[in-house]
């Protein structure tokens, strides 16, 4: 493995194709400086969000983990024109935060924080009978990956896209002796996936500045 060499070609990438916005840059370096968790993902990462929602010709958007609110810019940038995103995240520090990144970038009006569990907070939005999502990015704790894949067929409708981040971590998610209860929540999500005719799915492997790793791509069937 050569991280040098997957960090000068992310860069490479990003740099050339759809650069981040200076304010996205700030956010993202911003976090980092909080001390938070360098799990947001990478621009190129976020570049990849934008297209596949403004693909999906996403109005109503959802994600799962919000962190400091980088890959919510990204999903903002692909979003259609009078379009929302409903974010979750657990964290107090982490969604006051991203509170104020949204409100500096002019968006608090199409992006609504929701601070809790996200499993309470996506049953609260079933209960209520929500409109469908359009696009919904799973991003959060992964042992909970089967309930948010519920949850989120629940929330959607057919032709809705769902991206899953971080299903390979290192490749162990091909190692059945894993004891990672991460890697567990991916795995058993993939069954899940694998035993339900609502979707049809693949996943991709990615290296870069976010180590190895990998997003499963879903579609709910029409
Ligand atoms: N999507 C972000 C990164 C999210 S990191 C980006 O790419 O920029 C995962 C986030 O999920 C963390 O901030 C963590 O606090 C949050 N999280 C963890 N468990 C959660 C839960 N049960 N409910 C809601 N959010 C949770
Ligand atoms: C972790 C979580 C993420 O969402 C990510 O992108 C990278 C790492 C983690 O929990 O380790
Ligand atoms: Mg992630």
């Amino acid at each position: 493995m050569n991280r040098q060499a997957w960090d000068d070609v992310e860069r490479a990438l990003a740099g050339a194709l759809v650069p981040e916005e200076a304010h996205m840059v700030e956010a993202r370096e911003a976090a980092i400086e909080q001390g938070f968790p360098e799990h947001q993902v990478a621009a190129n990462q976020g570049a990849l969000l934008m297209l596949l929602a403004r693909s999906a010709n996403a109005k109503r958007v959802l994600e799962v983990g919000t962190l400091g609110g980088y890959s919510t810019l990204w999903l903002l940038r692909g979003l259609r024109g009078d379009g929302s995103i409903d974010t979750l995240e657990i964290d107090a520090a982490r969604a006051a935060f991203a509170l104020a990144i949204f409100e500096r970038a002019g968006a608090h009006d199409r992006i609504s924080l929701h601070e809790g569990a996200a499993r309470e907070t996506l049953a609260r939005f079933i209960d209520e009978g929500r409109s469908p999502y359009d696009f919904v990015f799973i991003d959060a704790d992964k042992p909970n990956n089967p309930h948010y894949l519920e949850a989120s067929l629940a929330l959607t409708r057919p032709g809705s896209l769902i991206v899953v981040d971080n299903v390979v971590r290192d490749g162990e998610v091909a190692n059945p002796e894993s004891t990672d209860e991460r890697v567990a929540g991916v795995r058993a999500m993939f069954e899940m996936i694998r035993d339900d005719p609502r979707i049809e799915a693949t996943a991709l492997q990615t290296v870069g500045s976010k180590g190895w790793d990998g997003f499963a791509l879903l579609r709910v069937l029409d």
